[in-house]
This record gives C-alpha cells, structure tokens and sequence, in this order.
C-alpha cells in the first residue's frame, strides 16, 4: 500500500519493462503448465482420482452409512460386535458399496476391506466441509455437505490406513481421524 499517490497518475499506462514482460510471460505458461500436468498427472501418476458426485441431502446420506454399517457390522466369535473406542468396525461384502461418513469429528464407521476386490466407496459429509486423506498413500478427496462422491476403490495392500481430515473444520480438526483396515 502507498502512502502518497503516485506521481504519474496513470502508471498503468507507461510502457512495460522488458525484464517484467518475459517474467509475466514466464509465469504465465508456467500456470498453463501447472493446469495441464494436475490433468496429466490423472493419467501418468494415478492421482487425482476421477469421482462421480452426486447431490444429496446431508441427513440422507448420514441414514445411508447407518443402514450400511447395521448390515455388515463385523462381530467377533461370541456374536458381539466388534468395535474400536466405541466405532464400529464393518465388513463390506466383497464387490458391493461401502459408506464412509465424515463429521465433526470423525471418520464413521471403521471399514474393514478384502485385498484385492473392488469397492464402490461412497463419502460424503454430515455438516462442514472436510478433508479425506487416505495414509500413507497419497490419495486426497475434498468432502462436502450436500455432495456424494463415488469411487471405485480396490486395495492392493494389506494392513490398517490411517485417514486424516485435511480441510481446516474447527477445533477438533487436529483430533478428526478414521480408519480403513485391508486383510488378506
Ligand atoms: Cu474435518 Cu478438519
């Protein structure tokens, strides 16, 4: 910010300096191939995963993971349901949907997948915008209220993935995190 005005008053209009021009051309395609690489990298890198999204209503899509989680809730040799600090662990059938809600200030249910078998993985948020952050792979989905994404998903490691809120979500963000386990 200036404190006196400038002394040409149309400076916009002075002839541009050599050196300034080739810097703005410069960052100029360097933005254009920024913008081209995030499409490219879809293809060479397997990142930035292509999702279908669909309108939902939040308190439709929260119903949703509750039937979801009640049907393929996991239960341990006695019949009871196995559960983690009072989450629920779910076991998906091999192939079919699997529903993961994010909230403040969790990731809900805990979801238990077979390597290798595809998932048709739905997510989306109860209230705030959050953040899916699957570790340690590098596989990150914006999550927002009102929106459903769904991916299909096929783990080829086994082993227990941490997933961390990455969208700033007030102030239990630091705490909001969620788990996804892939056995053999
Ligand atoms: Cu949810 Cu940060």
């Amino acid at each position: 910010m200036a404190i006196f005005s400038p002394e040409k008053r149309i400076w916009w209009k002075q002839p541009i300096h050599g050196l300034e021009l080739g810097w703005i051309i410069v960052v100029f395609l360097w933005g254009l191939f920024m913008f081209f690489f995030m499409i490219a990298w879809h293809f060479i890198g397997d990142q930035n995963l292509s999702t279908e999204t669909y309108r939902i209503a939040p308190d439709k899509f929260v119903e949703r993971v509750e039937e979801f989680a009640e049907e393929f809730q996991a239960m341990d040799e006695n019949g009871e349901p196995i559960e983690e600090e009072g989450v629920p662990v779910v076991r998906p059938a091999a192939g079919g949907d699997v529903y993961l809600l994010a909230r403040l200030w969790e990731f809900w249910p805990i979801i238990e997948l077979k390597k290798g078998e595809s998932y048709r993985f739905h997510l989306s948020s109860a209230d705030w915008q959050h953040g899916f952050s699957l570790q340690p792979t590098n596989i990150n989905i914006s999550v927002h209220p009102g929106y459903e994404h769904v991916l299909s998903l096929t783990p080829t490691e086994s082993g227990v993935f941490g997933i961390v809120c990455n969208e700033y979500c007030g102030i239990g963000h630091h705490t909001m995190t969620g788990r996804i386990r892939v056995v053999e």
